[in-house]
């Protein structure tokens, strides 16, 4: 990818009816830290939560941006407007691929904020602004158990491809315009 094209991937605020998709700064880290410190967020997606530093020190990392020039990392907390605070997080990892730019796209809401919806609208607003850029392909990969996944998933317009990397359902959106 030319350094113009990287360019076209800068991670804007996304506004949708309760939310805000901030780009991520360093400075979430402390309320991050505590939005995602319930282990059982991990169940399917491995790992423990990051202690404060942990994601203080990720945070800089992921800020820095990928060390592959062909690749962008876009990283966004998840603000609730009504509660003015944050959520949880949504991400969209964007390389070459084989049919156009694609875009790997995840998400992680707290436990104190599931189950309203909030991953839906996230998600929903995260590929309907992908829409807006040079991306051909949403993708995700979710653990065939993970229903609530899959149904933010098919929310946001994904399908399953019956493909599995890892243990993981592949989910796919291709553009068609
Ligand atoms: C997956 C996750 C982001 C969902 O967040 P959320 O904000 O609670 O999701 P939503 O409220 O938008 O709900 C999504 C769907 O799951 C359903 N759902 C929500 N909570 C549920 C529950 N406890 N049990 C069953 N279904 C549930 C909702 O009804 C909704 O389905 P619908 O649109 O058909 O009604 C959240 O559970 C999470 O962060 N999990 C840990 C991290 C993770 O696994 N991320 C996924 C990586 S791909």
């Amino acid at each position: 990818m030319a350094p113009a094209d990287r360019d076209a991937f800068v991670a804007r605020t996304i506004s949708t009816d309760r939310l805000e998709l901030l780009p991520l700064r360093v400075g979430h880290a402390p309320e991050m830290a505590r939005v995602l410190s319930d282990p059982a967020l991990h169940a399917f997606i491995g790992g423990t939560p990051y202690t404060r530093q942990a994601l203080h020190t990720r945070y800089e990392r992921l800020v820095a941006g990928s060390p592959d020039p062909a690749v962008s990392w876009l990283n966004w907390v998840i603000r609730l407007r009504a509660e003015n605070c944050l959520t949880g997080t949504v991400q969209a990892t964007i390389s070459p691929s084989g049919s156009g730019t694609a875009a790997e796209i995840a998400w992680v809401v707290g436990t104190p904020w599931q189950g309203r919806g909030i991953a839906t609208e996230a998600a929903r607003g995260l590929v309907a602004w992908l829409d807006r850029t040079q991306v051909r392909a949403v993708v995700a990969h979710i653990h065939p158990d993970h229903h609530t996944s899959a149904a933010v998933a098919s929310a946001a317009g994904l399908k399953p491809t019956g493909r599995h990397h890892d243990g993981e359902a592949e989910w796919r959106r291709t553009r068609t315009h």
